[in-house]
């Protein structure tokens, strides 16, 4: 890790599939900081204990979302890989800025609303308190910026509210971080209802692209995806379906909305879906392979997991213990 450049930080959920939303909003965007800032990028199992699941299930999720960083181009020469529960200061630090928040702020975050309705037999106390971690995540690393999609920005907020409050008590201590928010593909909809993002914990398979469907799989979905009544594709907040393909097909391109618009002007709405299936489907494959190739060596991902976690401990630790200080906590160390 190098430490010559600003610090950028970010992390995923190990809780089940992750999405061409999760690809293009974030991962795909961490792929392209890498060159440009030191990067930290974790994966956020103890977050994921804040709805039930299955033990085994997390396990084997925490491994496979490691691979898929990696085969989507996160390369663990240039960028610290770990997981989340391997760090204790992540754990630590959130208990000390639980003392400076509020239940009312916490309460009125939207996805705390949301998972609350969603979860509503297991609306636990690490449900309200998920934004708290997420600061600590963040604010352990003194990270500058927060590569994201539009859904995590409230909690960045938050993040920034703590870093400003504990600094305004105790000095000067934690940077205040900023997002960095793709400017296409920030928040991908649902492929059968474009008023919801495309999520992972949608019942409707229909709905949205994992990263690992198939390439029959991903044109099937795009062929059924929502489209609008009239016949142009056009990007307009009126044409939510249409303009949500355009996005996938531009975040995948790299070509803009208008040259999108332009390529396909004059053509059928079958035709667009299937090229936008055909221009996902290609960019997935070759991760899908990687990740089944990275997967069936363990030993290697272990590896990288536990140097990410020796070297994320080094900083983490670092900051937790002037955090200590700072609050008054006494350590024979320490002369004063
Ligand atoms: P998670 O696992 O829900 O999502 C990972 C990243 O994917 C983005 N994302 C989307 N972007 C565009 N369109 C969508 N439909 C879409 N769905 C998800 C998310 O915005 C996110 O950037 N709490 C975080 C994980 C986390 C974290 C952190 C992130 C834990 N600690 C510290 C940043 C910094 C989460 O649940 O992401």
């Amino acid at each position: 890790m190098q430490t010559d450049k600003k610090t950028l930080f970010s992390a995923a959920q190990p809780s089940g599939l992750v999405t061409l939303g999760n690809y293009l909003g974030a991962i795909k965007n961490w792929v392209a900081l890498q060159d440009e800032y030191n990067c930290i990028y974790s994966i956020a199992d103890l977050h994921c204990l804040t709805v039930r699941r299955e033990p085994k299930e997390l396990r084997a999720k925490s491994l496979e979302l490691l691979a898929l960083y990696i085969a989507c181009g996160v390369d663990p020469e240039k960028s610290c890989l770990f997981l989340q529960s391997h760090v204790p200061a992540h754990a630590e630090l959130t208990w000390i800025l639980n003392t400076l928040t509020y239940p009312g702020e916490l309460s009125r975050m939207t996805q705390f609303k949301d998972k609350s309705l969603k979860h509503a037999d297991n609306v636990n106390m690490g449900l309200m308190d998920y934004p708290v971690l997420m600061a600590a995540d963040i604010l352990l690393y003194g990270a500058e910026v927060v590569p994201i999609g539009v859904d995590q920005k409230q909690h960045l907020e938050i993040t920034r509210d703590l870093a400003i409050r504990f600094n305004n008590r105790y000095s000067e201590t934690f940077v205040v971080p900023e997002p960095i928010i793709p400017k296409v593909g920030a928040k991908i909809m649902s492929l059968q209802d474009p008023a919801h993002k495309m999520s992972k914990s949608d019942p409707n398979e229909n709905s949205y692209i994992a990263i690992l469907d198939d390439e029959d799989t991903v044109i099937r979905k795009f062929k059924r995806a929502v489209t609008d009544s009239d016949n142009s594709i056009a990007f307009s907040d009126d044409k939510p379906g249409i303009s949500n393909l355009l996005t996938i097909y531009s975040a995948i391109t790299g070509e803009t909305i208008a040259a999108a618009e332009e390529r396909f002007a004059g053509k059928g709405y079958g035709e667009f879906k299937i090229a936008v299936g055909e221009v996902v489907a290609s960019a997935l494959a070759p991760i899908r392979k990687r990740t089944a190739e990275l997967l069936s060596d363990k030993a290697y991902l272990d590896e990288i997991m536990k140097k990410g976690a020796e070297q994320a401990s080094y900083f983490a630790n670092k900051t937790l213990s002037k955090v200590y200080r700072k609050v008054g906590l006494y350590s024979p160390e320490r002369k004063k």
